[in-house]
């Protein structure tokens, strides 16, 4: 249960940003605009915190609501960090993405203990339990994740292993019973253009979808670079949207060779717009970037080398892509 104490948040206010925040330009297109955001770098840290209520109607806990952030013993829950960021999000009115409830990284090590009989139940569990425990705040969960492997077969997780291709309906019928008003979506990476992992994706919500397994949403989570947004991406999210899902982009970046020239960062501006138009074209719920700052953006912290992959540099000034993605949702 999380303790009311008063957060203080040190450090200078932020400086404004220029232009309408991303937030109400993407009202005035029907869409929410959102970021990753992390508890350890929103305690303590004004302006950090100040530019996401100021700039996005969503946010999507990068880490804390994960399977090995939240019960990293078995039996033993612990949201403390997620009702944080959650308390964060209803103070400022926002939206909060569940991510994610069946992964198979950041998974505790007791669960990749388990038979098949009791990570089934485990797995169960542990939807019914974060759901019901989110339900008044979190309306979007990312149900499963990350499911198909590169050559677009299903990636040979704990879950598949012991409880076979079936898992995936499992837990979104789960899901669905644990919260009848939730859009239950499967977020998949690398999957933005047409090919073995995407059709193989497809296939699989299609099969969902003609079984009347309840499943509302496909997301792209889109971390590209500057080769740039697939030409067939939008064409690849029609499909999906014909079936009658709804199409969310839900960890947009676009990572950099560091140093960034200045020509690499119009370039980058470039593909941010793309991102933007792809989204609009085919009237995605949401758009959200995986970090809004390169001060705190996974890229820089995994890939030597790359980096700058966000919309405003480590100071938290805007950098060309920041400006491209407001013209872009303004519709220029
Ligand atoms: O919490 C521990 C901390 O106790 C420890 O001191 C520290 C040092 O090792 O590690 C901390 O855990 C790190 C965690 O982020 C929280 O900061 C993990 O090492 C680190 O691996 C983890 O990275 C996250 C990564 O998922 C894990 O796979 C990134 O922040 C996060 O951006 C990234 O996000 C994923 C999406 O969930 C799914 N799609 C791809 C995306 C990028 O990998």
């Amino acid at each position: 249960m999380l303790v009311a104490a008063v957060l203080i948040r040190e450090g200078p206010d932020a400086k404004p940003l220029p232009g309408q925040p991303l937030k109400q330009l993407g009202k005035a297109r029907g869409m929410e605009v959102g970021t990753a955001v992390r508890s350890q770098d929103t305690r303590g840290n004004r302006a950090y915190r100040q530019l996401i209520v100021q700039q996005f109607s969503s946010v999507t806990p990068e880490n804390e609501m994960k399977w090995e952030a939240i019960a990293p013993k078995r039996g033993e829950f612990d949201f403390d960090a997620a009702d944080e960021l959650v308390e964060d999000a209803r103070e400022a009115g926002q939206k909060v993405r569940g991510h994610t409830l069946v992964w198979h990284f950041q998974v505790p090590g007791w669960v990749k203990e388990l038979g098949p009989k009791n990570l089934r139940q485990a797995m169960r569990g542990h939807i019914r339990t974060v759901m019901k425990h989110h339900r008044d705040d979190v309306g979007v969960w990312d149900v499963v994740n990350e499911p198909i492997s590169d050559r677009g077969r299903l990636r040979r997780s704990v879950f598949q292993r012991r409880l076979g291709p079936g898992y995936i309906e499992d837990a979104f019928r789960t899901a669905r019973t644990a919260d009848p008003d939730a859009k239950l979506y499967l977020n998949e990476i690398g999957a933005e253009s047409i090919g073995p992992k995407s059709n193989r994706l497809y296939e699989i919500v299609r099969g969902l979808k003609a079984k009347g397994v309840p499943i509302d949403g496909v997301g792209f989570q889109a971390h590209f670079n500057l080769t740039g947004v697939p030409r067939d991406f939008v064409a690849n999210m029609q499909r999906f949207k014909a079936l009658g899902l709804d199409i969310a982009i839900t960890e947009a970046d676009v990572g950099v060779k560091l140093p960034p020239s200045a020509a690499d960062l119009e370039d980058q501006a470039q593909v941010y717009a793309t991102i933007v138009r792809s989204c609009l074209a085919v009237r995605c719920r949401s758009l959200t970037f995986w970090g809004y700052t390169d001060g705190r953006s996974w890229i820089s912290e995994t890939q030597p080398g790359t980096g700058a992959a966000t919309l405003l540099d480590a100071s938290l000034v805007p950098k060309p892509a920041f400006g491209a993605v407001q013209r872009a949702l303004s519709g220029g």
